[in-house]
């Protein structure tokens, strides 16, 4: 899809659909009352009928309205006009995507109130509404034999801006709207995909394609390297799988020898509780194990595209969890690169056996923070349902930027606490640390035991076990918490310009 800019008089713009926003109580938007004029008042007309109310939301087609160019006029809701709301532009820009997609419109103009430059020089709103037009749009139909039926796509997008609009602000704005989207596309797309097809190998090959195409530093260890490296805790999860592990190793370079800020994502292509198994019933979701891996290959990707000047670092320890012959016990204790011993009560808690020594690598990159992106427990999504991703830090300011980030992007996150008095839970009489603290705040216990590998550094934890995908019938990747980091990286970038 083709999305872009001009400014332009809304009644004379001759797309298939134009789409305008009314406010609640019939009041309209400067653009919608440009067509009401244009039209001698047929937009009025039909809004005192009282067929919309400008709930966000709410969208109402008209045809045949009279003295404009475009073809069709769609009647977006933007909720209260004293509110100047973001978030109920995003749900317009949705509706009116929902609208298209069923009508099979392939070409349209979007006339919003764009709102003005935010301090950091772009439209935000503007901006939200191409990563809400995108995200609406998004489909995975690589793996059916068909495209579905009756499904047409937009092709062809056009934002009109006022008269006195910033051309540049709003250049800006589509840019970094159309990152963020091609971030959550990737990280959407690698998350549907299956364990037999998105292994860990094929996240490695995906991990030197996106080095190729958007100019960043790759490189992948195999079993070999990790051993090396005395990665015992991560290989111990790799045992019971036919499928070799890797460790990829992204980079992005922005800013000079500045410390980086690393992101660790979680890389279980295909989670089946190894010896430890879980029950079957829902048991295809594990492939979604990765996503926290899938939002680093996507957030990579947007700062490459950007050419964001801060420097970045991307590990993704992969490997998948099964119950083979050779696979962890219960029982099992193995050493960590960091040379702490870990007793494994349970194999289903591989994720944290992954990430410790995904982390212990992280020091040797001297970093400015490292933040870690892990579906980690089910135990958050009953805290936290599938709102909030769960943030963990030992560092306020980095907590506080993380938090201000998601509330921003609307892809919110919540602070859990990570007092010493949890650590207690993961007491192992055999080794220093057991991998499970039991059933009483498994989410904080899963945290507690990563913050024994971060002990180095600024370090925060985003447990997305309820807010990387959906269940039930709208079953998919969601792309989250792409939009969160994005916000988080681009508000550094203005902090630490070049
Ligand atoms: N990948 C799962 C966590 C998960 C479960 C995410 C369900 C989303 C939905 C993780 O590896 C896991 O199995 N965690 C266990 C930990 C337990 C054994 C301490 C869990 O949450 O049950
Ligand atoms: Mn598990
Ligand atoms: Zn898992």
């Amino acid at each position: 899809m083709e999305i872009s800019i001009k400014h332009a008089r809304p009644e004379k713009i001759s797309a298939a659909c134009l789409i305008v926003g009314v406010h609640e109580d019939c009041k309209l938007t400067p653009e919608a009352a440009r067509l009401d004029k244009a039209s001698g008042g047929q937009i009025k007309d039909i809004l005192n009928r009282g067929d919309h109310k400008g709930k966000p939301g709410n969208a109402l087609l008209l045809h045949a309205v009279r003295g404009i160019a475009a073809e069709r006029v769609l009647l977006v809701g933007l909720g209260p006009q004293a509110k100047e709301d973001s978030l109920a532009l995003r749900k317009a820009v949705a509706a009116a995507a929902r609208n298209l997609a069923d009508y099979g419109v392939r070409e349209a103009a979007f006339c919003l109130p764009w709102g003005k430059p935010s301090r950091s020089g772009g439209l935000r709103r503007l901006r939200d509404a191409v990563v809400s037009l995108r995200d609406s749009l998004y489909r995975f139909d690589r793996l059916k034999s068909r495209p579905e039926e009756g499904r047409s796509d937009l092709q062809r997008v056009l934002l009109g801006l006022a008269p006195d609009a910033d051309t540049d602000a709003a250049e800006q704005a589509l840019n970094h709207g159309m990152a963020i989207a091609a971030g959550m596309d990737l990280a959407r797309d690698l998350g549907n995909l299956p364990g037999n097809l998105c292994t860990p190998t094929y996240l490695a090959e995906q991990a030197t394609q996106l080095a190729r195409d958007h100019g960043i530093g790759c490189e992948v260890l195999d079993r070999d390297a990790m051993t090396e490296l005395g990665m015992h805790s991560l290989l111990s999860v790799a045992k019971g799988s036919h499928q070799p592990p890797r460790f990829i190793i992204m980079r992005h370079r922005g800013n000079g020898k500045k410390p980086p800020l690393v992101l660790v994502g979680k890389g279980i292509t295909f989670d089946s509780g190894g010896i430890s198994l879980k029950p079957g019933a829902g048991m295809d979701e594990m492939k979604y194990d990765m996503c926290g891996a899938a939002s680093v290959f996507g957030i990579m990707k947007m700062a490459a595209m950007l050419d964001l000047p801060i420097n970045l670092v991307g590990l993704v320890p992969a490997t998948e969890n099964m119950p083979g012959g050779s696979a962890s016990k219960p029982g099992d204790v193995v050493t960590s690169m960091s040379g702490q011993t870990i007793e494994i009560l349970n194999t289903d808690a591989e994720g944290r056996l992954i990430l410790c020594d995904a982390l212990t690598y992280a020091e040797r990159f001297d970093p400015a923070a490292v933040v870690d992106i892990a579906t980690l427990t089910g135990a958050c999504v009953t805290a936290l349902g599938h709102v909030a991703t769960g943030l963990f830090a030992n560092d306020d300011d980095l907590a506080g930027e993380l938090l201000e980030a998601g509330t921003r992007s609307h892809d919110r996150a919540w602070r859990m606490p990570l007092w010493d008095d949890y650590q207690e839970q993961l007491k192992s009489n055999f080794a220093d640390m057991a991998n499970i603290g039991g059933p009483p705040a498994g989410s904080i216990t899963a945290a507690c035991f990563l913050s024994r590998f971060a002990k180095k550094f600024r370090w925060a934890h985003l447990d997305i076990a309820g807010t990387a995908w959906r269940s039930g019938k709208d079953k998919g990747a969601t792309g989250r918490p792409v939009p969160l980091l994005a916000e988080f990286l681009l508000e550094r970038s203005r902090r630490r310009p070049r």
